[in-house]
């Protein structure tokens, strides 16, 4: 039975990178025989110029019924005036808060073709290979009560709500023990317990949790060290498990790890496998429509969609082999080139991806 991909190219540099991913699955439909139909809708600013919402009803209705979804990006500086309430990150976590997808899979993986444009040592990024597990529905991004209020004397207050229940820790915490299960068996929990009480309730929920994995190696780590082990010894780290704002600060310094944030992919999971999957870099509006920006990240998130929730997973090691080969041909984007390699485009880079599939 044929599955239903909902693709969504959002903003800024959305969709050309989507259109390389779309290439890709194309190709793998007409050489491999991948059995799958395609829908597109509006998500972030473009949905709001359009319907005056970054998630349109009809957007949400489609990503319900949708096996998979596939996300470009959302957001740029035309949008920022807007009222928070509708503005394009709104879409996003929307999207993530409405289909229930807990669970944020962040791969950080040094491609040894990219060593160099690490702003790290080699011998400090090499090898490297972490998965970040970032709680997604929940934490400060979603905790009431929230807002801006204004004091009687005037002055104005913001304010917003660190908060998880049990049942929110333990299942993310499962997760990342799932995960580390089929790598090297070592989590490291990130918390703030020395002065948050919610993380305090997090270490506590994650040990239990830990303590049903005796073949998994359990640690804590405070998010400030967390931050500053990253770049000093990065390969310390298995899988890191943590809240929803930590993971998003530290998933962005796992990626420059890597050379780029152009290159690395994310899923976003609920209770069943059903995923959202997107580059986790932004709409980079100061590159958009110029055919500058990197289509790997997501060209890899169709691997993990492959791979998590197409149940394909043969289909999901030829899309990262055919990436493979392209990066030993020498061809990079701007964000990843180096002296001695070839530079090229945004469309250049998915012709190519989709040449080497089809010659593999
Ligand atoms: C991310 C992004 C989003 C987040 C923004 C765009 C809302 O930074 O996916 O990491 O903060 O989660
Ligand atoms: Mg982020």
């Amino acid at each position: 039975m044929s599955k239903n991909i909902l693709i969504l190219p959002g903003d800024g540099i959305g969709p050309e990178i989507v259109s390389e991913a779309v290439k890709v699955l194309v190709c793998l439909q007409d050489v491999y025989g991948l059995e799958v139909d395609m829908d597109e809708a509006l998500v972030g600013g473009a949905a709001y110029d359009a319907t005056g919402h970054p998630l349109p009803e009809a957007t949400l209705q489609y990503a319900r019924e949708a096996d998979a979804v596939l996300l470009g990006a959302v957001g740029g500086p035309k949008w920022e005036p807007l009222d928070i309430s509708v503005r394009p990150e709104k879409g996003l976590l929307g999207l993530r808060s409405e289909l229930g997808l807990f669970a944020n899979l962040r791969p950080a993986i040094l491609y040894p073709q990219l060593a160099e444009a690490s702003t790290l040592k080699p011998e400090v990024v090499s090898g490297l290979d972490i998965m970040i597990v970032r709680e997604l529905t929940g934490g400060i991004y979603f905790g009431q009560p929230r807002g801006v209020r204004e004091l009687e004397s005037g002055e104005k207050e913001g304010y917003n709500t660190l908060i998880y229940r049990e049942s929110e820790v333990d299942r993310i915490v499962r997760v990342a023990m799932d995960i580390a299960m089929k790598r090297d068996r070592r989590v490291c929990s990130v918390d703030k317990a020395n002065v948050l009480e919610c993380t305090e309730l997090w270490r506590e929920v994650a040990t239990r949790a830990g303590g049903d994995y005796p073949d998994v190696e359990l640690s804590h780590m405070y998010v400030d060290n967390a931050a500053m082990q990253l770049v000093r010894a990065p390969k310390q780290f298995d899988v890191m498990v943590t809240t929803n704002m930590f993971g998003d600060i530290l998933s962005d310094c796992a990626a420059m790890l890597t050379g780029s944030i152009g290159m690395l992919p994310s899923a976003s999971l609920d209770e069943n496998g059903k995923g959202m999957y997107e580059p986790i870099h932004g709409s980079a509006p100061d590159i958009s429509g110029k055919g500058l920006a990197n289509p790997l990240a997501t060209i890899l998130s169709v691997a993990m969609l492959l791979r998590y929730s197409l149940d394909e997973p043969q289909m999901a090691e030829r899309v990262e082999q055919a990436v493979n080969s392209v990066l030993d041909s020498g061809l990079r984007t701007p964000d990843i080139a180096s002296p001695g390699t070839v530079e090229v485009g945004t469309s250049e880079m998915g012709d190519a991806v989709v040449k080497a599939l089809q010659a593999a």
